[in-house]
């Protein structure tokens, strides 16, 4: 997969806001993705990106996903925040969800040092957000990063994915985040897997669906697939529901 060519195609397909004819997704792009994020927050992710960024801390990395294709198992804070943690415009998408849709429930596979999980946290306070993450020492750098940006709503998890889907049976999730173990084959089972604990109306969101060409593979597939009637591809992330009460219909849309 050239991904400049790919980047090229998504352009040319994109949507603006008046090729839409679903209210849904109308509503997506004109509702969800213009919400501002709250100045206090910006101001307060700015000083942890700068800090993470400096960070020249040496971590021992367990990775329990597809690896990196850049890193390898001693990695510094600041280069797994350069390459692995969610920033700009889509860290900024995780807030616009859960400040627009007002998820009660969020599952986030792949915690990381914690962006997702407190850009979560900043767009919707009400939500309880669970997150896994399998690297323990990974997982201790997101709870510090937890306290010092005051994100409380967030059950932390430190377990592989295939551990946490195995025991748990708790409340379905209305917003799904899969950002981890970017394998083609892998993706298509853990949504299948996740299917008893999802609703109708719930909102996966899939990252680097272009990472590489099993990943690319499967999102063609997942969005063939007659389960999910709404796509939206992003690009760099995919948005999938079965929302079963719509006709089937797939968007690229630019963000
Ligand atoms: C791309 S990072 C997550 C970034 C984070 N979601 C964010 O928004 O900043 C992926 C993380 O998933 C974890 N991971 C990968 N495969 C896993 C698995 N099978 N079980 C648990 N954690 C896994 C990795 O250790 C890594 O920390």
């Amino acid at each position: 997969m050239i991904l400049l060519l790919e980047y090229f195609k998504y352009c040319f397909k994109a949507k603006g806001r008046h090729g839409i004819h679903s209210p849904f997704v109308y509503d997506f792009v004109n509702k969800c993705l213009t919400t501002k994020m709250n100045k206090k927050f910006i101001s307060s992710q700015k000083k942890l990106f700068k800090n993470l960024k400096s960070d020249k801390t040496i971590l021992n990395v367990n990775d329990f996903g597809a690896g990196s294709k850049k890193l390898n198992d001693q990695r510094s804070v600041s280069s797994i925040f350069s390459n692995s943690s969610s920033k700009g415009k889509y860290s900024k998408l995780l807030y616009t969800i859960a400040n627009y849709y007002t998820p009660k429930n969020i599952l986030e596979f792949g915690t990381s040092l914690g962006i997702g999980s407190i850009h979560f946290s900043a767009g919707n306070k009400s939500s309880n957000i669970t997150t896994i993450e399998a690297c323990e020492n990974t997982f201790l750098i997101a709870q510090q990063n937890f306290k010092i940006t005051n994100t409380t709503n967030v059950n932390s998890i430190l377990s592989t994915f295939d551990d946490f889907l195995e025991n748990y049976s708790e409340d379905k999730f209305d917003v799904i985040f899969i950002d981890g173990h970017h394998d083609g084959i892998a993706l298509v089972d853990y949504l299948e897997r996740l299917k008893p604990h999802t609703h109708n109306d719930s909102l996966f969101i899939l990252d680097d669906i272009r990472w590489s060409d099993s990943m690319l593979e499967a999102w063609n597939s997942i969005v063939n697939d007659p389960y999910y009637h709404v796509s939206l591809d992003l690009f760099r992330m995919g948005i999938i529901l079965p929302r079963h009460q719509q006709t089937k219909e797939h968007f690229t849309i630019k963000i």
